[in-house]
């Protein structure tokens, strides 16, 4: 078994469809404020690795939005939590670029060494919020070549396309190779 160490249940259950050998360590953990979801990463592995015993992994993601110069990006959970969805379509009224794209970045604390494996999709934002499945951002995301939002997918159609749907087959094979 090899543990998650989060506090959100969407993202574990969305990465127990790609890697069933994985355990979640319920925890909520202080971030650093920082300008790359790389840095937060690496500074949550080495605060958590001395409180959580043996290798784990970690996952961080961001929204980055074209038309917003990449915002709320690294903010994204702040962001989320103070104007959410609907504060977010309206920063978007009346822009025609929607360009946006998901960031997952899952940090793995193997043996005392910090990996960090990435994955993105790209889509746009959507004009309104549509869908009850998933989680955050889903019902105002679009991913590229469909015309539904994440939150009008099943988690396996979601997986199959998403950032950490792509990021967790990569550790899925890292841990095939060296766990
Ligand atoms: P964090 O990775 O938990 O810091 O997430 C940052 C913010 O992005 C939170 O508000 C999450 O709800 C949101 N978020 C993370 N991953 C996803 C996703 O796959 N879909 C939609 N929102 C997400």
């Amino acid at each position: 078994m090899f543990k998650l160490v989060t506090h959100n249940k969407n993202k574990y259950e969305e990465m127990k469809k790609i890697i069933s050998d994985l355990e979640m360590v319920s925890m909520e953990y202080a971030e650093i404020q920082a300008d790359t979801l790389e840095e937060v990463i690496d500074f949550s592995l080495d605060t958590l690795s001395t409180v959580i015993e043996g290798n784990f992994i970690i996952d961080d993601s961001g929204l980055f939005i074209d038309a917003l110069g990449g915002f709320p990006g690294v903010y994204s959970a702040y962001v989320f939590k103070t104007i959410g969805n609907e504060g977010i379509l309206k920063l978007m009224t009346s822009e025609s670029n929607r360009r946006a794209y998901f960031k997952t970045v899952i940090g793995i604390r193997f043996n005392g060494i910090n990996y960090k494996l990435v994955g993105i999709c790209h889509g746009t934002i959507s004009t309104k919020e549509s869908g009850n499945n998933g989680f955050g951002y889903d019902p105002i995301f679009v991913p590229e070549g469909y015309t539904k939002s994440f939150a009008e997918m099943s988690t396996e159609e979601k997986n199959k396309v998403s950032h950490r749907g792509k990021a967790v087959r990569k550790l899925a094979a890292f841990l095939e190779r060296f766990a």
